[in-house]
């Protein structure tokens, strides 16, 4: 199965994402993720995203189209992955539908502004194995420590308030309008981000399924 994972920043698509993955067997594609590794590895293409991340605005498209073609190419993809965090602009879906890949189903997870400031700003994350978790929905085991690699965990730049405005701002400007792009094509399936993870996923899990 191959899966979009829509909805803002914060809104809870890496979460959701991380759980399909399991459930369903299929490898994760998170644009922010590869950009973030990339950014920690100082290579040329890290660099330059790195303005971008930090003030909340997208990576140029031509450089995420150019991640993804590389990655879908690699052979755990063949059988059906998850994209998390791409598209995020007209153009890039339409750089998806060039390179033939036919999706099955879109999931919008959708959360309104104030509680996703709310969600962003607990969230901490594990700077050595990129694992996600908040100060009061996702606890690790040992506070401020990571469950997998002991690591303290820190809180992303981007997730200051200020830049999570600007990345709301973008989101309803240039990936909203993704919404639309994929109901015409009646791949879409809205699912309201609940205030507690696991129903958030009965409703993903849910709309997996469900016909269109
Ligand atoms: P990216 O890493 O993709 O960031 P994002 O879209 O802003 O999404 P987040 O990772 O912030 O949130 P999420 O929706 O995955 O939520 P999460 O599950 O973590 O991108 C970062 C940057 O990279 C972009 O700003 C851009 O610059 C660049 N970039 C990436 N892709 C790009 C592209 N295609 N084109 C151009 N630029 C690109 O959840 C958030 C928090 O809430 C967590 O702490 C979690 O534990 C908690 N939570 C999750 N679900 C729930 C729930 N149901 N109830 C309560 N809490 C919850």
């Amino acid at each position: 199965m191959k899966i979009i994972i829509l909805g803002a920043p914060g809104a809870g698509k890496g979460t959701q994402a991380e759980i399909i993955s399991k459930h369903l067997q299929i490898p994760t594609i998170s644009t922010g993720n590869i950009i973030r590794e990339a950014l920690k590895s100082g290579s040329e293409m890290g660099q330059k995203a790195k303005e971008y991340i930090d003030s909340g605005r997208l990576v140029p498209d031509d450089v995420v189209i150019g991640i993804i073609q590389e990655r879908l190419a690699e052979p755990d993809c063949k059988d059906g992955f998850i994209l998390d965090g791409f598209p995020r602009t007209i153009p890039q879906a339409e750089a998806l539908d060039r390179m033939g890949v036919v999706i099955d189903r879109v999931i919008d997870i959708e959360v309104d502004d104030d509680v996703i400031a709310r969600r962003v700003s607990g969230r901490r994350v594990c700077p050595g194995c990129g694992a996600s978790y908040h100060l009061e929905y996702k606890l690790p085991e040992v506070e401020g420590v990571c469950d997998n690699c002991k690591d303290t965990l820190v809180q992303r730049k981007d997730d200051q308030p200020e830049t999570v405005r600007e990345r709301l701002r973008v989101y309803h400007e240039q990936t909203e309008p993704l919404k639309d792009y994929y109901a015409a094509k009646n791949k879409l399936f809205v699912v309201e981000g609940q205030e507690d993870v696991a129903d958030t996923t009965r409703l993903t899990l849910a709309a997996l399924e469900a016909n269109l």
